[in-house]
């Protein structure tokens, strides 16, 4: 694709904009990568914690005599003998956030199944297991809540979040009831997306180290800053006697943005017993205690003009919530903003269940409302017979009617465009079954998506060293979307060299504070940080290149001075040659400059200037065979507007595995809570049911890249989450347009189709 690479770089071999594979990838190949749980300590003793059997009730007794006599049991740790734990609260700072309030042991109520009421610690796995097991829990029981069908609880007009106050009157514009009442076309459906949990190759695991005034973590986070602020809080300790270390992480899907109970428990028995503590988790807690995408339930009203002309919008949805917790799942988020339409309402409430907390899953919010708003697109579309494409079109704002805001950069229509040529949807016949190929009927469905831009406040350390290579630091993480990469390629980009004279370094506290890596943030908030501590570092160089004796730029004055391709050039000697960085050092006998820089955070901003969102759309063929009951995704292409994309060959990976994901949104993912006990009967990789190789087809994958400056000087916005929004949509359409069936409860089964 082509790329101009004249602005805010420093080089015409940028890898800016370049295909480049992962930095760190011979490293997870070769087995050379560390994970939480590969942190090995002498003494290191092993925890293993004991789930509540039940969802609802209080512990009456626990029962630790027989446990605590086992081979090599350290402690069994309870209410009683664990020690404080304190709560955390969120800061100004976007610091001390949990989703799940209540710190582990804090009383003897059971609230959802699975909760953690002992801790097992021994010298081994295998004895802390066994220890675990042989703890007996008396409870009184009371029968638990986890209905399926959702009705709002009787809350206030403003409700509290885990972040802020909202109000559940999200947002309105003009006069919904009587626009809808007035509609010529109307449409009036509710839309359910079930429980889903977040299966991560790699578990939840902490190794905690407590050497009497430190506590070292070693975790799978996707935000170390916050997870250092949350456990300074919770055992009373400065910040800077915390640190907290994620050098790489089996991914997280948004599961490992916030601390969890086991954290907190592993630090505690690490402070009690005076040893490294490890906790890794099993695959069935996974499902239990560490969040999960809340069940939704969403009524979508549309009113239209018999062209298709949106009149009336209205998006009212219920999520379900746990006892004590406050997460909000959005659905809402980009209703307001995405369809030109006068009159618009969207509104949201909860219902609370006993379930463990819900969390930011992929996508949080606008992947289920997307889901249900773009399903309704698609319905109104076929009951209109205009094509889904051209609705959209004809609903394509000017600008974002939620505040009068123009957009940044959007340029949804060339998505639409784009992917319908590419895909071949003219060819698309829209009658029920009457594409077929090979013996197999066809279903073609497509549908639009967006997410959210923004940059998170970051900071970050270049140092330019005497042995021509460049260190780039950010106390961010990398989920395995190639966030090492990314920093490798911004260094190298500013200072003009190669990627391989780059070490990039990230996970840990004692670098400068980087974003969490969630929200598809945290490329756009390095950009600003990396390239401001590139400029630092080379001001600090050039300042070396005038004040050393003997330099060839001895005597000029820095503005006199060019940096470029790593080497220092005096601008009135044309003909003259740069000094490479390494030289002057040497020269100077300075070992390395060092540069720090900050990116101010956009996210929150009370006044922006302009809405500034990612877009794109989806074009899904199913194959059918009504026979065998069979349905397969055959074809997808997808078609992303995300502003300059730094680096294709990673930025595709990550539309794929959206791609891939969403198949198992439309398709296979639910987490189901037993009634009688509410345990989440399906809590393993057999029974919870995730997109194979053998289910993902072939993906196309297009990027507009438009540069978006509004969000940093590259003009990058994020990539991580878009590519789920609005996929099962187009897979739901796909299926109707296959079998006549609407399905508006996911995932799709089987059994819905078998008319
Ligand atoms: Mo994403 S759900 O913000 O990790």
């Amino acid at each position: 694709m082509p790329q101009t690479q004249e602005d805010a770089t420093n080089s015409v071999s940028s890898p800016i904009g370049k295909p480049t594979p992962r930095v760190d990838g011979a490293l997870k190949v070769t087995g050379g990568a560390k994970y939480a749980s590969d942190f090995h300590f002498a003494e290191l003793l092993y925890a293993v914690p004991v789930e509540a059997t039940i969802a609802n009730g209080r512990i009456t007794k626990i029962d630790a005599a027989a446990a605590e006599t086992m081979p090599g049991v350290r402690a069994i740790l309870q209410r009683e003998n664990i020690g404080r734990i304190s709560r955390a609260v969120l800061s100004e700072n976007f610091e001390g956030i949990t989703e799940e309030r209540r710190p582990p042991f804090e009383d003897d109520v059971v609230r959802y199944y699975g909760q953690y009421v002992a801790l097992a610690v021994a010298d081994t796995f295998e004895n802390a297991k066994a220890a675990a097991d042989e703890v007996s829990i008396e409870y009184a029981k009371e029968k638990p809540n986890v209905d399926t069908h959702l009705e709002a609880d009787d809350d206030p007009p403003a409700v509290s979040t885990t972040f802020n106050v909202r109000k559940r009157l999200q947002s309105e514009r003009g006069d919904f009831d009587e626009a809808f009442r007035d509609a010529p076309e109307k449409l009036d459906e509710t839309y359910v997306t079930p429980a889903e949990t977040h299966n991560p190759l790699e578990l939840h695991a902490t190794t905690a180290v407590w050497d009497g005034t430190t506590l070292t973590l070693y975790e799978s986070s996707q935000g170390i800053v916050n997870l250092r602020s949350v456990l300074a809080q919770m055992f009373g300790l400065p910040k800077e006697n915390v640190r907290v270390i994620t050098k790489f992480i089996g991914s997280g899907f948004g599961g490992k943005l916030f601390p969890w109970p086991h954290c907190a428990l592993a630090a505690a028995a690490a402070r009690k017993l005076g040893k490294p503590v490890k906790l890794v988790m099993s695959r069935k807690m996974m499902f239990q205690t560490v969040g999960h995408r809340p069940r939704t339930q969403q009524r979508v009203r549309l009113g239209a003009a018999p062209d298709g002309k949106l009149l009336a919008l209205e998006h009212d949805y219920v999520y379900d919530q746990s006892m004590l917790d406050t997460h909000h799942e959005d659905c809402g988020e980009v209703t307001a903003f995405f369809y030109s339409v006068a009159n618009l309402r969207v509104k949201f409430g909860r219902a609370k269940r006993h379930i463990g907390a819900g969390a930011d899953m992929r996508g949080p919010g606008a992947v289920p409302g997307m889901y249900a708003t773009e399903a309704a697109m698609n319905e109104l579309a076929h009951s209109l017979k205009i094509d889904p494409v051209k609705l959209r079109l004809l609903n394509e704002p000017k600008l974002d009617e939620s505040n009068g805001l123009p957009f940044s950069s959007r340029h949804l229509p060339e998505c639409l465009e784009l992917g319908t040529d590419k895909f071949g949807w003219s060819k698309r016949t829209p009658e029920i079954g009457s594409m077929k190929r090979d013996g197999l009927t066809l279903g073609w469905g497509m549908a639009s998506c967006a997410w959210i831009s923004a940059r998170f406040g970051a900071e970050a350390d270049v140092e330019l060293r005497d042995d021509g290579t460049v260190r780039v630091a950010c106390g961010t993480q990398d989920i395995g979307t190639g966030t090492y990469t990314i920093l490798a390629q911004l260094a190298a980009t500013k200072i003009g060299v190669p990627l391989g004279k780059v070490e990039a370094v990230l996970g840990d506290t004692r670098l400068p504070p980087g974003p969490i890596s969630g929200g598809s943030m945290a490329t756009g908030s390095i950009v600003p940080a990396v390239f401001s501590a590139a400029d630092a570092a080379i001001a600090s160089l050039l300042n070396v290149a005038i004040g050393t004796p003997g330099s060839p730029l001895e005597k000029l004055q820095v503005d006199q001075l060019v940096f470029k391709d790593g080497k220092v050039f005096s601008k009135t000697d044309d003909a003259g040659a740069g000094v490479p960085f390494q030289d002057l050092l040497k020269r100077a006998n300075v070992r390395l400059v060092t540069g720090h820089g900050k990116g101010q955070a956009t996210f929150g901003d009370p006044k922006p200037k302009f809405s500034t969102h990612s877009f794109g759309c989806h074009f899904v063929e199913v194959t059918w065979q009504p026979e065998i009951a069979r349905l397969r995704v055959s074809r997808v292409l997808t078609v992303i507007d995300a502003g300059r994309i730094i680096n294709p060959l990673a930025g595709r990976n990550q539309i794929e595995g959206g791609v891939v994901m969403g198949i198992g949104m439309a398709l296979f993912e639910h987490t189901t809570y037993d009634p009688q006990n509410g345990a989440p009967i399906n809590a393993s990789m057999a029974d919870y049911i995730v997109t194979v190789n053998a289910d993902a087809p072939p993906i196309e994958v297009h990027f507009l890249n438009h540069p978006d400056t509004e969000i940093n000087e590259l003009g990058a916005r994020g990539i991580g989450e878009i590519g789920l929004a609005g996929i099962a949509a187009a897979i739901t359409d796909a299926v109707h347009h296959a079998t006549g069936v609407r399905v508006r409860e996911l995932p799709v089964r089987i059994e819905d189709l078998m008319t």
